[in-house]
This record gives C-alpha cells, sequence and structure tokens, in this order.
C-alpha cells in the first residue's frame, strides 16, 4: 500500500541549506519517464483516428468509472451531454481537493503527473474543447510546480499549443471547489454557487457548455484507454465493482491513500491502514468528508462505495476517512465539522450562512436542544443553494442518532 511520504519543513530546511533548490519538489514521473514508457501513444492515436469519441466514452462507462470528486456521476455520461451543445466548448479540471481529510489528488499529481495530464487531453480531445483550464489549490505549492514545469514539457513536446493548458490558483476558499463556484473564480469573479439547472454541461465558463472532471477521474480515463475498461470493471467485493483511493487519516498506524476496492469496509481500510493505533480502540468514523458525519464501529461492515451509505443518512463522497478511537468525542467532532461549515460558507443564502452560525450555538450547549436542531437542520437541507448548506446537516443527524449518550 501506498503511504505518504511528503517533504517535511525541516528536510526541506536542510536540503535548501545543502544548495538544493528543487528540494520541496516530491520525485515525481517527469514527461520524459512517462513518454518512455509508452506515455501519449494513446492520446496521439486518438488524435489520429483509432477510435471515436463515441468508442472511447463507451469503454469509459463499461469501466463503471464515476466521478470521483466525490458526486459519483457517471463519468462518461458528461461528454455526451457537453457534445451535444454547440462549441465553442470548455474543459475545467477541479483541482481544488479542499475536503478536509482529503488528499488523494495530490497524492496522484506528486508522483504520478502525467495519467491525469493525458486523461485531460483525451477528454478534452473527446468534446473538442477549446481550451483546458486546471484550477488547482494554492495549498499544494509541489504540485503547482510540478504541473507548471510538466505542462511547459508538454508544450515543449507539440503535444499542446503553448497556452492551451490554463494553469489558475484556487485562493484558499472551500467554496470555490463547488464546480459553479470554480467557474465564477475562472471567470475572474467571487466564487459564489450558481444555482442548477442550468448545469455547467450547458451553461459553464463564459456561459459556455464546460466539461468538469476531478483530478483522479482524469487518470482513470487515461488507464482506461490504455490498459483496458477491465482494470475497474474485473475488481469486485461485496457485490460492488471497481477501485477507490480511500484517502486515510485518524488513529491508524499508517495513514495515507489506500487503493483497495470500492466494496471495502471500514474493516478492510483500518486493516489497510496498519490497524489501529495501540492503546485506541476503534470507535467511529468519517467515511467522506464533513459532510458525511460519523457513524459508528457498529456500522463496520457496509461496504463502503457510492450509493451504499443513502440508506444510512451519509454518503461516501471523495473517500475521506478518518478513524475516530475511545479517547476522542463525537461531539467534538461534530461540533469541529459545523464550526468548519460556518467558516467555509459563502454566504450567499440564509439557510446556509445563519444555520451553520445557529447549530454551532445550539451544539456548543451543555445539552443539544434536538428537536431545534432537527428543524434547523430541515430548513438547511430544503432551502440552501448549494451542497455545503444542503449536507451540513449531516454531523448533526448523525450524532444525535449514533451518540445519543455524548450530547
Ligand atoms: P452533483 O451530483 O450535483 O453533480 C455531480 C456532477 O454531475 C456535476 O459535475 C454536475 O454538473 C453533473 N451533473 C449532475 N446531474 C447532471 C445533469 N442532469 N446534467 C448534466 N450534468 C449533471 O454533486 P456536486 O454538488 O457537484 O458534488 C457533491 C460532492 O462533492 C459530494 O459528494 C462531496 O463529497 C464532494 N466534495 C468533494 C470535495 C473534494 O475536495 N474532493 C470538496 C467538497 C465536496
Ligand atoms: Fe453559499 Fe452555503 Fe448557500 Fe452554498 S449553501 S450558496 S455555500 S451560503
Amino acid at each position: 500500500h501506498n503511504h505518504i511520504d511528503h517533504a517535511t519543513p525541516e528536510k526541506v530546511e536542510a536540503a535548501i541549506a545543502a544548495g538544493d533548490t528543487h528540494a520541496h519538489l516530491p520525485d515525481y514521473e517527469t514527461y520524459s519517464a512517462y513518454a518512455a514508457e509508452g506515455g501519449y501513444e494513446t492520446l496521439k492515436a486518438l488524435r489520429a483516428g483509432s477510435a471515436t469519441p463515441d468508442e472511447v466514452q463507451e469503454k469509459v462507462l463499461a469501466s463503471g468509472l464515476r466521478g470521483l470528486g466525490g458526486a459519483g456521476f457517471p463519468s462518461g455520461r458528461k461528454w455526451s451531454f457537453v457534445r451535444a451543445e454547440p462549441g465553442p466548448r470548455y474543459l475545467a479540471v477541479n483541482g481544488d481537493e479542499g475536503e478536509p481529510g482529503t488528499f488523494k489528488d495530490r497524492f496522484y499529481l506528486e508522483r504520478t503527473p502525467h495519467p491525469f495530464l493525458e486523461g485531460m487531453l483525451i477528454a478534452a480531445w473527446a468534446v473538442e474543447a477549446e481550451k483546458a483550464f486546471i484550477y488547482m489549490r494554492d495549498e499544494y505549492p509541489a504540485v503547482l510546480e510540478i504541473l507548471r514545469r510538466e505542462i511547459s514539457a508538454l508544450e515543449e513536446a507539440g503535444i499542446v499549443e503553448p497556452g492551451y493548458i490554463d494553469l489558475r490558483r484556487g485562493a484558499g476558499a472551500y467554496i470555490c471547489g463547488e464546480e459553479s463556484a470554480m467557474i465564477e473564480s475562472i471567470e475572474g469573479k467571487r466564487g459564489l454557487p450558481r444555482h442548477r439547472p442550468p448545469y455547467v454541461a450547458q451553461v459553464g465558463i463564459f456561459d459556455r457548455p464546460t466539461l468538469v472532471h476531478n483530478v483522479e477521474t482524469l487518470h482513470w480515463v487515461a488507464r482506461i484507454c490504455r490498459e483496458g475498461p477491465e482494470i475497474l470493471s474485473s475488481v469486485e467485493k461485496n457485490g460492488r465493482k471497481g477501485l477507490r483511493s480511500y484517502s486515510v487519516s485518524g488513529r491508524v498506524k499508517n495513514p495515507g491513500v489506500h487503493l483497495l476496492p470500492a466494496g471495502s469496509t471500514i474493516t478492510d481500510i483500518i486493516e489497510a491502514a496498519g490497524g489501529m493505533l495501540d492503546g485506541h480502540a476503534f470507535k467511529a468514523y468519517q467515511p467522506g468528508g464533513p459532510s458525511s458525519g460519523l457513524l459508528p464501529a457498529s456500522m463496520a461492515d457496509v461496504p463502503l462505495d457510492f450509493d451504499t451509505l443513502q440508506p444510512h443518512g451519509s454518503f461516501i463522497g471523495s473517500a475521506a476517512v478518518v478513524v475516530l478511537s475511545d479517547k476522542d468525542s463525537a461531539r467534538d467532532a461534530a461540533l469541529n465539522m459545523l464550526k468548519f461549515f460556518e467558516d467555509e460558507s459563502c454566504g450567499q443564502c440564509t439557510p446556509c450562512r445563519v444555520g451553520c452560525e445557529k447549530a454551532v450555538k445550539l451544539m456548543e450547549a451543555d445539552k443539544w436542544d434536538t428537536g431545534l436542531l432537527e428543524e434547523l437542520s430541515q430548513a438547511m437541507v430544503d432551502a440552501s443553494i448549494c451542497g455545503l448548506g444542503q449536507a451540513a446537516p449531516n454531523p448533526i443527524r448523525l450524532t444525535i442518532k449514533h451518540f445519543p449518550e455524548e450530547i
């Protein structure tokens, strides 16, 4: 299993003192290394007519690949939505990986950026995009530097026209990972989510049809085109197909990105992460970011895949798994999640802006007023514009349901 081995500030300082000016960059597969192994041959063949966009789309659908930003929308289907609209069309990569506990996109970009870049250019070819924007979070300086270098290498190699790939930096707002807020930000405006419909596939950047994909989704697009849809469709576990890059943190011995079958349970994930830390007993877990709330250890046999957690009032999202132990308080964790949403709410709509603030106050009380919290939660779910406000009540509801003794 892969383990994040990132440069620490101490290591970087020591390396810079020793004269290594690139010390902040992890070792990664460069353009020349990737190309020497047959990288970009698939893209070149497609551009030369080896298959039609429809055929590639069928392959991607056959693999079962679903959007790995967290929503799990069937990846190939987006292509036909965008292609059905008249040009010019754009492609935008959502690299604003802001979901607390999620670090899988960074993991791939700091090691193997080129399957992602090739996947992006395949998707851009499939929808005949005039331009590809990469919206990358500024908190990933190494990734930004890697992308700058590798995009230049692609331009020098003649794989893309200079300027075709436009690398944009996010500025630290969680909401700019919401796709329509990201598009507003790319257009140079404040990142406020738009009402949907219309979907960005129809009305995206500068009102043009825009294909939006997550970084890891595109990594798999390139691999499916090159290695075949079976790399995902042949993996089966607990009735689920495919692979998931679980970002695992919390009270485990070996936190990091663990690539496991999509039907894995929290028991499998903790085992892959080396087991619980000594002296800690498994108590609860966050399955997919704070908006997925907390589930108790008694729910350890549910496969953690798209759709499987819906009946339990949760979801897997971007597979940001945080493991809590008997030394942690579910109540404190839920309050922390709501404080995060309060901070990150863009403030555009009242149910979310005021709702998050009121929820935090109610959750800080010695005893939770569960009736009022439930009423507030329902108003937020019903009336918030975007997923932030709609999902923010999940930690409240799940804590009331599963950890009543703490509240
Ligand atoms: P969504 O289900 O509304 O949309 C998913 C995608 O499918 C979007 O690109 C949307 O435009 C497209 N889509 C859906 N229906 C469509 C239709 N009828 N026609 C055309 N396109 C359509 O979900 P949303 O709100 O975009 O994402 C929510 C997820 O994001 C959550 O699961 C959450 O876990 C995740 N998330 C991930 C973060 C990260 O750092 N990776 C950060 C925050 C949230
Ligand atoms: Fe902004 Fe929250 Fe409304 Fe989303 S739900 S538009 S984050 S105020």
